[in-house]
Order: C-alpha cells, then structure tokens, then sequence
C-alpha cells in the first residue's frame, strides 16, 4: 500500500486533527531551530548541596533560583511552553522532612512569584494528581491559574504530584466513563481522542527535554506526550544550569534533524517544497 507523507506523520497530532494544512505545519516543525515547548526534569539540588556541606533543602532553594533563570529566557526568547518537573508521584517516598519543606518550598515560591509572573505575561497552570492538595498550597495554586488564566505570554505547567502513568490512566478512566454514559462508542476510542484527554492536550507537545544532573532517563515524566521529543541530559546539577548551560541545549536541539518516523530524503522533500 503507498501511503501519502500526510499518512506517514499522522502521530504528530497538532498537525493531525487541529490544524488542518498538514503540510505547511510538518514542514515547519521539521525545520524549526527553537523548540515551541521546552520540559525538563530539574535533577540534582541534592548533590549540589552536599557537594558544599548543605542540607538537601538549601538545594532545592538554589533550584528555585534556577527555575526564575529558566523562566525569564524562556520568556525572552519567545519560547511558547515550559513544562518543569517540580515533584513526581513517586517522590512522596523521600524522608517526610524532605517532602514538608519541599511543599513548603513550592508555596512560599508561589506566594512571592506569582504577582511577577502575572506582570510578565505569563499563564500558569498546575499538572498532576491535585486531589492531594486539598489544603492551602491547593487553593494557592487555583488562584495563580485563575490570576494568569488569560495572558498571552509563556505558558508555564507545573508538574506536581504528576506521573506519565497517573497521565495515561487518568485519560483512560475519563473515556470509560464517557463510554459507561453513553456519550462514545469504545470503537470511537484512537490515539487523537486519548491524547485529547491528557494533561497539556490544548498545547504543542514538547520538542525539547532536558533533563539535569547526569541520569539518563524520563522517570515517568509526560511518557505519552514525549514520543517524538528530542533528549537531551546534561550533568550539570540543577541548580547550576544558568543561561550559558540552556544555549547549549537549544543548540543541540537546532542541530538535529527531527524526522518524526519519516526518512531523511522525505524529511528534506518536505523541507524544500
Ligand atoms: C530533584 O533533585 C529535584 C526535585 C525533586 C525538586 C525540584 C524542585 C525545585 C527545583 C524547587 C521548586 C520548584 C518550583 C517550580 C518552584 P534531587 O533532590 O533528586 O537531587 P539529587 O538527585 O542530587 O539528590
């Protein structure tokens, strides 16, 4: 069976189901030099604290100051998204004074940045399992979403208590229960319709991970929605990764060829016509 290039990038679904001229859009994102959407795993305040004789806190408040760095060249350079990885579902097991101060952390940062964020343009919003935040760090983040909800600038989600497992099964449930209502048939059930249901669905999937602090994997981050997102780890702590350590992510990121399962002449047919 010949298949049409159209066929062949059905998986790239922004191009797919929401944007019609598919290949004016595959050819754009096939040669685009600055990702859209940029996520990262923020690894290593730990080691960056013990490395100086620190309580692992002093780290993670040594991230926080990363993560305004980050945010601010994001914003700078035009970036549309920026997804960071600030606790997973699985990082409840760490000592429970780690995860109180963590929490802490995450409301005291809430507090003081959110006003600034607003200033600037940027939409915040919270991803993850909310249901364990039913107190005020909870309401807190309800209200910086509600404050943002309408700017234009840097779309910035916060993954917290959020596993790419917890992702995918949520989507799964939400479409059973459309099924047990009568709402969809389960044949109606495909990859766009899934992907309809998963959080960040309303923006471009990542082009670009990072990941910090030397390990080499995704640990559950964003799993269905990094299919076709280029990695790239550095072993530079978190804390430590400043603007210079960002270019150098984005340069690599401009230096791949991005072929989203097509071969290399199709990716260049596309490109010059
Ligand atoms: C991983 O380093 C980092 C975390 C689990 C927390 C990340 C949180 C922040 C950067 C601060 C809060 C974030 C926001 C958005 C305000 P690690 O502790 O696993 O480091 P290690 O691998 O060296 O032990």
């Amino acid at each position: 069976m010949v298949r049409s290039i159209e066929s062949i990038t059905e998986p790239h679904y922004q191009s797919m189901s929401k944007h019609g001229a598919q290949g004016t859009i595959q050819a754009s994102a096939l040669s685009r030099k600055l990702p859209r959407h940029v996520a990262i795993i923020m690894d290593g305040n730990g080691r960056w604290a013990k490395r100086r004789f620190m309580p692992r806190i002093a780290g993670h408040r040594a991230g926080v100051e990363a993560v305004r760095g980050i945010v601010r060249a994001c914003a700078r350079k035009g970036i549309e998204v920026l997804t960071l990885f600030a606790f997973s579902s699985e990082n409840w097991r760490r000592p429970p004074e780690e995860v109180g101060l963590l929490m802490e952390l995450l409301l005291s940062s809430l507090q003081r940045e959110v006003t600034k964020l607003h200033e600037n343009d940027v939409c915040l919003r919270f991803i993850g399992d909310r249901s364990a935040f039913a107190g005020t760090l909870g309401e807190k983040m309800a209200e910086a979403e509600a404050l943002t909800r309408d700017n234009r600038g840097l779309k910035l989600a916060i993954a917290v208590n959020y596993g790419g497992r917890w992702d995918i099964t949520q989507a799964a449930r939400r479409l059973a229960l459309k099924v047990a209502a009568g709402e969809l048939s389960a044949e109606a059930i495909d990859e766009v319709l899934v992907q309809e249901h998963l959080c960040l669905a309303d923006l471009p999937e990542p082009d670009l991970f990072i990941r910090t602090g030397g390990e080499q994997r995704v640990s559950n981050f964003l799993l269905w929605q990094l299919a076709y997102t280029e990695l790239y780890f550095t072993d530079t702590l978190w804390p430590d990764f400043d603007d210079q350590a960002f270019e150098a992510a984005l340069a690599s990121f401009a230096s791949r060829q991005r072929r989203f399962g097509l071969t290399g002449e199709q990716v260049e047919q596309l490109q010059s016509g």
